[in-house]
């Protein structure tokens, strides 16, 4: 297999950024895992799908061909990227992560990347369940005021107007759904170094992690 540089953690941690950062310094592929629940979370809500409808959002997971293309996301050829990031996408993504056969797709979806590529791939469960022998595994954390100020000027600068309590809320709500359910709940590997991105810059958190995987090689 390729390198695999995991990095996890919760909403808002700066991963997104982060890995982004890291698959450019090292011409690695970089695999954004939430974005791919994101597509299909987006299809089911344009299909007029019932969140509880597990069957029917199980077969549409596997009538759907997702992959990347310069760093954005594509579903059945569509470019999706700006779609996926909505506050209703937010708000019922972690329902559909919670299915693992749609798990299973995405896995698949990662692996075969991986299987062609050295890869930087962010996520909840890349270190324990899709990359569990990984060369590299990060595990980054911040406070939720942090990720939620995070989170809220990255949704009002595309013309929401969200309070910081109403943010902090729904990442918290996600959280507790994310750690908590039954198949790859979000969870540090034993082996992942844990990175404290509260009051550090991007620069900074890149330059950590960058340090790590040279003073390992
Ligand atoms: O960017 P943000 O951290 O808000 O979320 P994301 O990485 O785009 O992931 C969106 C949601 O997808 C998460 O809240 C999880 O419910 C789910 N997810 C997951 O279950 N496993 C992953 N490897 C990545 C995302």
């Amino acid at each position: 297999m390729n390198v695999v540089i995991a990095i996890d953690g919760p909403a808002g941690a700066g991963k997104s950024t982060v890995a982004k950062r890291i698959a450019d310094a090292l011409s690695y592929f970089y695999i954004d895992s939430g974005s791919l629940f994101r597509a299909i979370t987006f299809k089911v809500i344009q299909s007029g799908l019932d969140m509880n409808d597990i069957n029917g959002i199980i077969k549409l997971a596997e009538n759907s061909t997702i992959d990347f293309s310069n760093n954005k996301v594509f579903l059945d050829s569509i470019d999706v990227n700006s779609k996926i990031r909505s506050a209703i996408v937010n708000s019922n993504v972690s329902h559909i992560a919670k299915i693992s056969e749609v798990r299973d797709i995405i896995a698949d979806i990662q692996r075969n990347i991986a299987l062609k590529k050295n890869v930087v791939v962010e996520g909840r469960d890349i270190g324990t369940t899709i990359f569990p022998n990984a060369a590299f595994k990060f595990f980054l954390v911040a406070s939720v005021e942090e990720r939620a100020r995070r989170r809220l000027l990255e949704l009002n600068s595309s013309g929401s107007n969200y309070s910081l309590e109403e943010v902090m809320e729904q990442i918290s709500k996600r959280d507790i759904i994310d750690s908590n359910r039954a198949v790859s709940p979000l969870r540090k590997a034993e082996d992942a170094i844990i990175i404290d991105t509260d009051g550090k810059c991007i620069d900074d958190v890149v330059n950590e992690i960058l340090f790590n995987i040279k003073s390992f090689n």
